[in-house]
C-alpha cells in the first residue's frame, strides 16, 4: 500500500497511477476538495484496476496528516510506501522584500509536510520492519534558483532530511531516497514569467519555450551555465519521476538509501 501526497496533478498524480499499475493500493491526498481528487485521480486508479482512497489534506497541518495516515491504515491495514511529492513554488521575491509568512508557508508545505508524513507513517513501517520513503527535492535542491530562496531552501532541506532519516531507519529495513526533477517545460515557463514580472521586465513566452527546447532555460534560471551545451535537455516530465519512484519502491532498490536522484540533466551531481 502506498501513500502519495500532492496527488491531484503533476508528478504526484503520475506516481499514484504508476503505483496502482504496479499493483499497489494507493491512498492519495491533496488540498483539493476530495470529490474533485477522487473523480480525477481516484477514478483513474480504479480504472487501472487499483484500489484508491482519496483524502482532502493540507499536508502542512499536523492534525490533517495524522487523519490521512489513520484513514489509510483503517482502509488498507498497512503502509509499504510513502511518496512525499507535494511541493509549492513559493514567492518570486528577494529576501528583503519577502514577508515572513510567505517564507514560512513554503517551508511548511515543502518541508514540514515530509516530516509530518514520516512521523505518522514510520511507526507502521518500523512495526513490520519494512518500508520505502520517497521524498521530492528538485534540481533546485542542489543549486540556486534566483529570487526563490524559500523554495530552494526547502528543497536543499529535503536532501538533508532524506540522508539523516535514512541513517536513522536503515536498521528497520526502511529506505529513504529523494528524487530531484529538473523542471519540465510548463514549470520553466512559469518560473521565467514570474521572474520577469518580479524584475519588471518584458516576458516573451515563445522565446522562453525556445530557450527551454535549446536546453538553456534551466541553466539561466540557476544564474549560471551548469550543463554542457552539447547535452540535450529533455526536461523532466511526470512519467520520468514516476519511473524513478517505481524503481525506488521495487525490490531492485532494496539496498539503495539516502540518495538524491536527478532527472532531466539539469544537474549532474
Ligand atoms: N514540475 C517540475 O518541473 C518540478 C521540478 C523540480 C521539482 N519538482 C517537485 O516535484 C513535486 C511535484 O511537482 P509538480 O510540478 O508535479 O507539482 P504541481 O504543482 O503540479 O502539483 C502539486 C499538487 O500539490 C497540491 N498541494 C499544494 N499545496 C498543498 C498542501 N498544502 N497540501 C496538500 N496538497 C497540496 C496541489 O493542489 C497540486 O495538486 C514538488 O515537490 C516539486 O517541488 C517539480
Amino acid at each position: 500500500m502506498a501513500l502519495v501526497t500532492g496527488a491531484g496533478r503533476g508528478h504526484g498524480e503520475a506516481i499514484a497511477l504508476r503505483f496502482a499499475e504496479e499493483g499497489a493500493a494507493v491512498a492519495i491526498c491533496d488540498i483539493l476538495p476530495v470529490s474533485e481528487l477522487d473523480a480525477k485521480v481516484g477514478a483513474r486508479i480504479r480504472d487501472a484496476g487499483g484500489a484508491a482512497l482519496a483524502c482532502q489534506t493540507d499536508v502542512s497541518k499536523e492534525d490533517q496528516v495524522r487523519r490521512f495516515v489513520r484513514s489509510a491504515l483503517d482502509r488498507f491495514g498497512t503502509i509499504d510506501i510513502l511518496a512525499n511529492v507535494v511541493g509549492i513554488a513559493g514567492p518570486t521575491k528577494d529576501v528583503w522584500g519577502m514577508d515572513l509568512a510567505e517564507w514560512q508557508k513554503t517551508l511548511a508545505v515543502n518541508l514540514d509536510s515530509a516530516f509530518l508524513c514520516c512521523k505518522y507513517a514510520l511507526p507502521e513501517m518500523i512495526r513490520k520492519r519494512r518500508g520505502r520513503i520517497i521524498n521530492f527535492s528538485s534540481g533546485t535542491g542542489k543549486q540556486p534558483l534566483s529570487h526563490r530562496t524559500p523554495y530552494a531552501t526547502s528543497k536543499m532541506g529535503i536532501i538533508g532530511f532524506t540522508r539523516t532519516l535514512a541513517a536513522d531507519v536503515g536498521r528497520y529495513n526502511i529506505t529513504v531516497n529523494a528524487i530531484c526533477p529538473g523542471a519540465h517545460e510548463e514549470r520553466t515557463v512559469e518560473l521565467e514569467r514570474a521572474r520577469a514580472e518580479y524584475r519588471q521586465e518584458a516576458f516573451d513566452e515563445e522565446a522562453a519555450r525556445t530557450r527551454f527546447k535549446e536546453a538553456r532555460s534551466n541553466a539561466i534560471l540557476a544564474g549560471r551555465w551548469c550543463a554542457d551545451e552539447g547535452f540535450a535537455e529533455k526536461g523532466a516530465g511526470s512519467e520520468d519521476a514516476a519511473a524513478i519512484a517505481a524503481f525506488l519502491a521495487s525490490d531492485d532498490a532494496a539496498n539503495m538509501t539516502g540518495q538524491d536522484i536527478n532527472s532531466g540533466g539539469w544537474v549532474m551531481w
